[in-house]
């Protein structure tokens, strides 16, 4: 009886732990994409070099790979971990009390910030991976005009305001995931933890401000 319920917790934290390596890894891609994203302030070339550099390399493929797999365990252990916790308190009591890191608008849609994000990374590489193809030719070697795709995305009202939604979301959820993820690692300290709170919620708001800034910029860019 013991060993069995012993085996079960094991499992369970074993699938915290891996759904806060994976969130803190997805913390990290987030970042690279957002400072990679800035160069459109610097401009045309320099964004298309980027990303023209970043894809003509055969070591996108295992990095896409690399990054599919930990977006599927991500979301897979989120999902598995939602349904036992309801399923063992259906009253929705698990988030405070079993976890002792009490209840944040941020903590209880964690979900289904979580569903928004999987919907929009979903439509965003049907828009930009897989969208319109133009070419463009800098410094002799041609390539793909992603700038020319994301600014002209950017030109429609309801996409940008859309955008800026999603972007709140993954502010929202990352306002919580990033220091619920150093506890799911064993993390808790009285002095280090609150510090490690405020810390979440500067990253959430540069994560948000950050990738809000570049519709919104591109936008104007039509305007003008
Ligand atoms: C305004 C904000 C953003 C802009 C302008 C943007 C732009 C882009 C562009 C242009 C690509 C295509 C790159 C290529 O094919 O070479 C891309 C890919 C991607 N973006 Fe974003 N992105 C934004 C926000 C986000 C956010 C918040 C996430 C995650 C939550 C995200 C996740 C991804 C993923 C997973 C890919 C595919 C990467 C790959 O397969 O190599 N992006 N993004």
């Amino acid at each position: 009886m013991l060993s069995q319920f012993l085996k079960v917790m094991t499992s369970s934290i074993m699938k915290k732990q891996l759904m806060g390596v994976t969130g803190l890894l997805l913390c990290g891609f987030l970042i690279t994409h957002l400072l990679g994203n800035f160069l459109i302030f610097v401009g045309p070339d320099a964004f298309n070099l980027y990303a023209y550099k970043l894809t003509s390399t055969p070591l996108i493929y295992v990095a896409e790979a690399v990054l599919l797999a930990i977006f599927l365990t991500h979301m897979g252990l989120a999902a598995r971990l939602t349904i036992e916790n309801k399923m063992a308190r259906p009253v929705g009591y698990y988030m405070t009390q079993a976890t002792g890191r009490g209840l944040t608008f941020a903590s209880s849609t964690m979900p289904w910030t979580g569903i928004g994000i999987g919907v929009f990374v979903v439509l965003h590489i049907l828009h930009f991976k897989f969208g319109a193809h133009y070419d463009v030719v800098v410094d002799g070697v041609e390539m793909r005009d992603l700038y020319k795709l994301v600014v002209e995305e950017f030109q429609s009202k309801a996409f940008t305001f859309g955008y800026i939604v999603a972007m709140a979301f993954v502010g929202v959820h990352v306002s919580h995931g990033f220091w619920s993820a150093f506890q799911s690692l064993g993390f808790n300290h009285p002095k280090y933890t609150p510090i490690l709170k405020v810390a979440s919620l500067v990253y959430a708001l540069a994560v948000f401000g950050g990738f809000a800034s570049l519709p919104i910029y591109c936008f104007l860019q039509g305007v003008q």
